[in-house]
């Protein structure tokens, strides 16, 4: 089958590259800005210059774009333009409200719909090692199975389509907390004269600890923010889809609100395109 991928960007590129050399006809490649397609092209990749182009003759379409307004902006040029029987496999992270936008627009367009964000940041889609949370009509995923063993090393089936959003928003709402508490725990070892490496010695192996704080926190300590491999602004994009679905709930979720209001203050302080390592840069020095 022939596959196309609209974005190219940290995630949709390298997920792409996990495509080529596998048993597809052709892997097309489409993103708004064409020069970080540009690569592509030059690995074997076709490129095309429009959505519909990408599309057109493909039996699956995997979208990874910034957030919901971005996919549902693509889709109205994609979905007209896919092919009947062609599967929509939407992997950006976009929220509650646009994941059923999405929904209604695909079943209104009579494109399947499988709902599959990702867990995992930009080495694991380099590696291929992303854990997919696909949500949808099995048949479906079984269609698309050669996709996700591409991408991933391992493929959840959540339910029905919609499912693999609210459990990446459950996941990322531990996610953004971790890493605030992560950047103020370290400035308060700083503050201390506490090495952060001794912070992360004292709790390495036991039960209090976290691979993902000898990731980050060796980020932190070293205040080491660039290429993102999670860039800051995704973070607070994903902080606050978390509060919309709680809101939708009825439930306060304070601790979540907090770590956006000071993911919001990292982005207003220039921080937003760094990976979200950098919300400890507002942490320390101790403003
Ligand atoms: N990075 C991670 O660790 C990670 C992990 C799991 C999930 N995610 C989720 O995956 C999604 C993509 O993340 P990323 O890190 O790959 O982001 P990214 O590097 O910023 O790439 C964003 C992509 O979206 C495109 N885009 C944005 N607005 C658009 C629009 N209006 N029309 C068309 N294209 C548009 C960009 O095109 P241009 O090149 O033209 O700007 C680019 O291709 C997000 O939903 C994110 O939350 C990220």
């Amino acid at each position: 089958m022939i596959v196309a991928v609209l974005g190219t960007g940290t995630m949709g590129a390298p997920m792409a590259r996990q495509l080529s050399g596998r048993a597809f006809g052709e892997v097309r490649v489409w993103n708004r800005s064409p020069e970080k397609a540009a690569p592509l092209a030059q690995e074997g990749f076709v490129v095309t210059d429009d959505v519909a182009g990408a599309v057109t003759g493909a039996g699956a379409v995997m979208i990874m774009l910034t957030d919901g307004e971005a996919v549902l902006a693509v889709l109205e040029e994609a979905l007209p333009a896919m092919d009947e029987g062609a599967i929509l496999v939407q992997t950006s992270t976009v929220g509650l409200d646009a994941s059923e936008r999405i929904a209604l627009a695909a079943h209104e367009a009579g494109v399947t719909l499988i709902d599959a964000p990702v867990l995992g940041t930009r080495q694991p889609a380099e590696a291929g090692e992303l854990v997919v949370l696909a949500s949808g009509p099995d048949e479906a995923i079984d269609r698309c199975g050669g996709i996700f063993e591409a991408i991933g090393k391992k493929t959840y089936r959540l339910g029905e389509a919609g499912t693999g959003t609210r459990v990446k928003l459950v996941v990322n709402a531990w996610l953004v907390s971790l890493t605030e508490s992560l950047a103020e725990t370290l400035a308060l070892a700083g503050s201390l004269g506490v090495e952060p490496e001794t912070f992360l010695q004292m709790i390495g192996r036991g039960p209090l600890d976290v691979p993902y704080a000898h990731v980050k926190g060796g980020l932190m300590a070293r205040r080491d923010y660039e290429p993102p491999s999670f860039a800051l602004d995704l973070a607070l994009k994903d902080g606050r889809l978390v509060l919309d679905a709680a809101a939708r709930a009825d439930l306060a979720l304070p601790v979540v609100a907090a770590v956006v209001a000071q993911m919001a203050r990292a982005s207003e302080a220039g921080l937003g395109g760094q990976d979200m390592a950098a919300t400890y840069e507002l942490s320390w020095p101790v403003r």
